[in-house]
């Protein structure tokens, strides 16, 4: 597809998007979905990060073992990226947490943002933007266009499922930003929704709509 888009293959991704996307998976279940989905996927993103060496005294000997060197922030896109929040959070529980909020005009599909408290200067040398459903690219493509303002030089995108469509939006803004996804589905219908998807992944974790 693109050098830079890194769809998983992990069983354990496939068993549990399969899981995610059936319509008979209630709130509670799909909630706890995401979460373990999101761990496995910001395990395989992280695999390229820095480290030091670090003094390390085991009960039988001194050694060198080594620590991160980078500071990471964790970016969810207001509302469904934050339910990604916790399990990638559990690997990297010193990780900063930035929201940013941005919600698709029903009618444009473009993104509107409302909610963005980052202070001046980047406080984090790598961001990891949650955002489980990548389907025209806007949100995902205007958040990473916000980090990129800030100053943060690293960043990558984390997802769920990606439309075709918005793998190349984003991909053709932001080429130098990895793309972790779990699927690549088959298109947009005409409201902008990824088909066959997962319907409103919003609304399915927080029992709106
Ligand atoms: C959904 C989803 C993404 C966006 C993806 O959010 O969580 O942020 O749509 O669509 P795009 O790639 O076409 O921009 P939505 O606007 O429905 O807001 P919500 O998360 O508050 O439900
Ligand atoms: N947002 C969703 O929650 N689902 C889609 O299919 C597209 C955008």
């Amino acid at each position: 597809m693109y050098p830079n888009v890194f769809p998983s293959s992990h069983p354990l991704v496939l068993h549990k998007v399969t899981l995610l996307r059936d319509i008979d998976t209630e709130p509670k279940k799909f909630r706890e979905l995401i979460r373990e989905i999101s761990a496995l996927l910001a395990y395989e993103a992280t695999s390229d990060l820095l480290t030091m060496p670090r003094d390390v005294e085991t009960p039988l000997a001194p050694m060198v073992g080594a620590e991160l060197r980078e500071k990471i922030g964790l970016v969810p896109i207001l509302r469904a990226g934050l339910g990604m929040v916790e399990g990638v959070w559990e690997l990297m529980p010193t990780a900063e947490v930035w929201h940013i909020g941005l919600y698709r005009d029903e009618r444009t599909l473009k993104p509107v943002e409302y909610y963005n408290k980052l202070p001046i200067e980047p406080t984090v040398s790598v961001c990891l933007v949650l955002d489980p459903m990548l389907a025209t690219g806007g949100s995902a493509t205007a958040t990473i266009s916000v980090l990129k303002r800030w100053g943060v030089k690293k960043i990558k995108f984390v997802g769920i499922i990606g439309a075709p469509e918005g793998i190349r939006t984003l991909h053709d803004t932001h080429p130098e930003v990895p793309i972790h996804i779990a699927a690549v589905d088959v298109k947009l219908n005409e409201r902008g929704y990824i088909l066959p998807g997962l319907g409103d992944a919003g609304d399915r974790q927080f029992g709106t709509g």
